[in-house]
């Protein structure tokens, strides 16, 4: 492992356009559950029963149901090593994006000083019929004080917070902005995602179309293993530190 983490930093030291793509395994040191690792979040919810588009417009309360207590568990938790050492990597100008499939915010909260949130996030929500916005404290003090527990709109409307439900469409200029910089990466790494829900899970294939090099740091299988350069299975929170003080041996060399 010790060469993948010194493969890694020596790819991260020697790009041109690094990317970082996260998914839920960033977050589980945090003590957020991710989704399709055993225990994990859709193992005890089918999704398309509690997060997909057509069940927040038919069945409201059961959509805010399983969504109300996720605001409650993001904000009763902080960042982790990995989200900081993401952060760092920005800071030093290696890392030239960081996409992230998460709606947690912890990335944010670790410092990351630009993060395009392709899945939308907890931080806002809006009417999906008369475009009206406001704040995720609006949002929750209506979805509170309503008896069915769902928020409603001037307009009569149901809210939802401006994470991307499943059939909803992804935000435009954060799709736009991913895919522009796979296109320039050099290097990819993937941290804590399956890579198994398009149309993220299509951004690694630029990198490779590109001749790029790409690194995945998660746990458990992607479909993209056996073309990854650098594989870890380890966990991030451990991991990326070591990346880092790796990055300093290379510039003590230097
Ligand atoms: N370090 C590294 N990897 C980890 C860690 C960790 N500490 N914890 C979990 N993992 C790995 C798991 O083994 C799994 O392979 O991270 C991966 C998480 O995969 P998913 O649970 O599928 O999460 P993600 O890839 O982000 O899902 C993508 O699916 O349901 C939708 O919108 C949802 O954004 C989500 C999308």
């Amino acid at each position: 492992m010790t060469n993948f983490v010194d493969d890694l930093a020596a790819a991260l030291s020697g790009a041109k356009h690094a990317v970082v793509l996260t998914g839920a395994g960033i977050s589980t040191e945090s003590g957020i559950p991710d989704f399709r690792s055993p225990g994990g979040t859709w193992d005890k919810f089918d999704p398309m029963e509690v997060a997909s588009l057509d069940v927040f417009i038919r069945e409201p309360e059961r959509f805010w149901a399983f969504h109300r207590p996720r605001f409650d568990m993001v904000a009763s938790v902080a960042p982790n090593a990995a989200h900081a050492a993401v952060a760092e990597l920005q800071r030093r100008g290696l890392v030239k994006a960081l996409i992230t499939q998460n709606i947690d915010g912890l990335h944010r909260r670790a410092g990351s000083p630009d993060v395009i949130e392709i899945h939308g996030s907890l931080s806002s929500g809006r009417c999906l019929r008369c475009d009206f916005r406001l704040s995720t404290d609006e949002l929750l003090a209506r979805a509170d004080a309503a008896d069915d527990g769902v928020p409603r709109c001037e307009c009569g409307f149901q809210l939802k917070s401006n994470v991307v439900s499943f059939g909803e469409m992804l935000p435009g200029e954060e799709l736009d902005r991913a895919f522009e910089h796979a296109g320039l990466a050099d290097v990819m790494l993937v941290i804590g995602s399956s890579l198994l829900v398009a149309p993220v899970s299509n951004l690694p294939g630029f990198v490779l179309a590109n001749s790029g090099t790409l690194a995945i740091l998660t746990e458990g299988e992607t479909p993209y293993d056996s073309r990854a350069k650098i594989r870890l299975h380890t966990k991030a929170a451990e991991t990326l530190p070591q990346v880092l003080a790796a990055l300093d041996t290379l510039d003590q060399t230097d």
